[in-house]
């Protein structure tokens, strides 16, 4: 009966520990210093097509348009940003403005696409 309790028990914790992890791994939230540096390198941008209109003050920024972050440390790690015509409204969707260097605050990039867009003073 004891060992019943005990299997029980222990059961219980592997699943609620299993649980936790994947919860981890399917979604860590950004940063809140890595969200404000997405802020400032937006304040920028000229964004007139709405390419990045879902990077605002609120939310995980891991779930912004382009932003890819790391699954294991949550850090962002990829900025796809590149311009492209959108084949559903036939607009063009471009960034322009000024690329802030607030942009190197993001220490984990290891991937920026920012091609078709037309970045003042590039
Ligand atoms: C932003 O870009 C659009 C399209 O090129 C342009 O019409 C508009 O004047 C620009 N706005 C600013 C504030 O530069
Ligand atoms: C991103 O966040 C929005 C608003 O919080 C939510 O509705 C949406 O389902 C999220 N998307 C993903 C891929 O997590
Ligand atoms: C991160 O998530 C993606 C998509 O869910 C998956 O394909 C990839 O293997 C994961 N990477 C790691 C290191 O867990």
């Amino acid at each position: 009966m004891t060992l019943v309790y005990l299997l029980t028990f222990l059961l219980s914790i592997a699943s609620f520990t299993l649980t936790l992890c994947n919860g981890n791994l399917v979604h860590l939230p950004c940063k809140e210093n890595e969200r404000q540096t997405l802020l400032m390198f937006k304040k920028d941008l000229n964004d007139s097509s709405n390419m990045i209109s879902s990077w605002d003050g609120e939310g995980d920024c891991c779930n912004w348009t382009g932003v890819t972050c790391s699954n294991l440390t949550g850090h962002v790690h990829e900025l796809h940003l590149a311009g492209y015509l959108d084949e559903v409204t036939g607009e063009n969707r471009k960034l322009g403005g000024k690329v802030n260097p607030s942009l190197l605050n993001l220490k984990h990039l290891s991937h920026l696409d920012l091609s078709h867009n037309y970045f003042e003073g590039l």
